[in-house]
């Protein structure tokens, strides 16, 4: 029998896989403060994770510990190093969310560009007949849209950008000049060149020591004055004070932002302020289907590990 710890409640459709295994006993841990990670977890074989920090301290507790399980893809918050040391092995949820996120994007990008909230504030206050020409909106028709990073994500986002008729520049050192055009897109090179065309900006790559503050201030003075910027991939790939000072010196056009460099966001941020800035609670994947897709995968790639039957993308490789 293995024990399972879900740490924080994953959905029933995955658990009730557990249920039906006899080689399987999880008990959930709601409670993710430190102090009771260290205390809880050091009986388990395995874990479910979702936004929990998992650090040293707490995992080298853990010393049955063979697989952690994500909810998700990301894996900023466990230690790699660590796992890797140890032979802890960590999995993902590789093709369960990348619909949503993308979705996600698209509505960022149509709320932004049409003005959606402003219009439905101005009918609601009896300006119905005042709204014509008051807001700057745009089409997506023939605009240029830079997809940064071109996995998983980025390989559904530009099906939805294509379908809006836009055209769409990826830029990911990492992927073929090929395998970009053969969805559709243009490969390119050079990012500073990239930037000053886009009237659109999506990011979708890890935050790592590469990527943190890839977008400043100096990057988003380069670029045009009603660019429209999307980050649902991780908080810190743009620098947010920077962002901030952005759009609020109407440098560039607006935001929209999934993912903060601290969660929650606090309540104090400049960012909570600014109305040109759409944001919400890295709830991109939070949709009904996703939420069972990732709570069956997850579970799933821990029964699948313990059977010798992993398939090879759900696991991260550490080299
Ligand atoms: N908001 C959410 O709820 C949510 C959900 C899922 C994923 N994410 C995040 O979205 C991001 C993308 O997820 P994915 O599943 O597409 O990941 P992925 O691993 O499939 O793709 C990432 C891509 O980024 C590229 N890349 C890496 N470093 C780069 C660099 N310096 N410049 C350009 N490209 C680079 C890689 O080559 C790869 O193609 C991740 O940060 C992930 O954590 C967020």
């Amino acid at each position: 029998m293995y024990k399972i710890g879900v740490i924080e409640r994953i959905h029933n459709k995955g658990l009730e896989l557990f249920d039906q295994n006899k080689k399987f006993q999880y008990e959930i841990i709601d409670d993710i403060s430190k102090e009771n990670l260290i205390k809880q977890l050091p009986k388990f074989d395995g874990l479910t994770l979702r936004v929990a920090n998992l650090g040293p301290e707490i995992l080298q507790k853990c010393k049955k510990l063979k697989v952690i399980s994500r909810h998700g893809v990301g894996y900023d918050n466990v230690d790699v190093e660590y796992l890797k040391k140890n032979n802890i092995k960590l999995l993902i949820t590789a093709t369960a969310n990348a619909v949503s996120v993308a979705e996600h994007v698209m509505y960022m990008i149509l709320s932004l560009s049409k003005g959606i909230n402003e219009y439905d504030k101005m009918v609601r206050s009896g300006q119905f007949r005042n709204a014509a020409n008051k807001l700057l909106t745009f089409e997506l028709l023939n605009k240029e849209i830079l997809i940064l990073g071109f996995g998983r994500i980025g390989k559904i986002l530009i099906q939805r950008c294509l379908g809006f008729d836009m055209k769409v520049n990826v830029y990911d050192p990492y992927v073929e000049k090929k395998d970009i055009e053969k969805y559709g897109g243009n490969k390119v090179e050079n990012l500073e060149q990239s930037l000053k065309s886009a009237d659109y900006l999506s990011i979708h790559m890890p935050l790592n020591d590469n990527t943190k503050n890839l977008i400043n201030l100096k990057k988003l003075k380069t670029m045009k004055k009603n660019v429209i910027i999307i980050n649902t991939a991780r908080g810190g790939i743009i620098n947010e004070k920077d962002l901030n000072e952005a759009v609020k010196n109407n440098i560039i056009f607006g935001a929209g932002l999934d993912v903060f460099e601290k969660e929650p966001i606090e309540i104090d941020n400049p960012l909570i302020k600014n109305k040109k800035v759409l944001l919400s609670p890295h709830s991109a994947t939070f949709t009904e289907e996703c939420t069972i897709r990732m709570g069956i995968q997850t579970v799933q790639n821990i029964i699948d590990f313990f059977d010798n039957k992993l398939q090879k993308k759900m696991l991260v490789n550490y080299d």
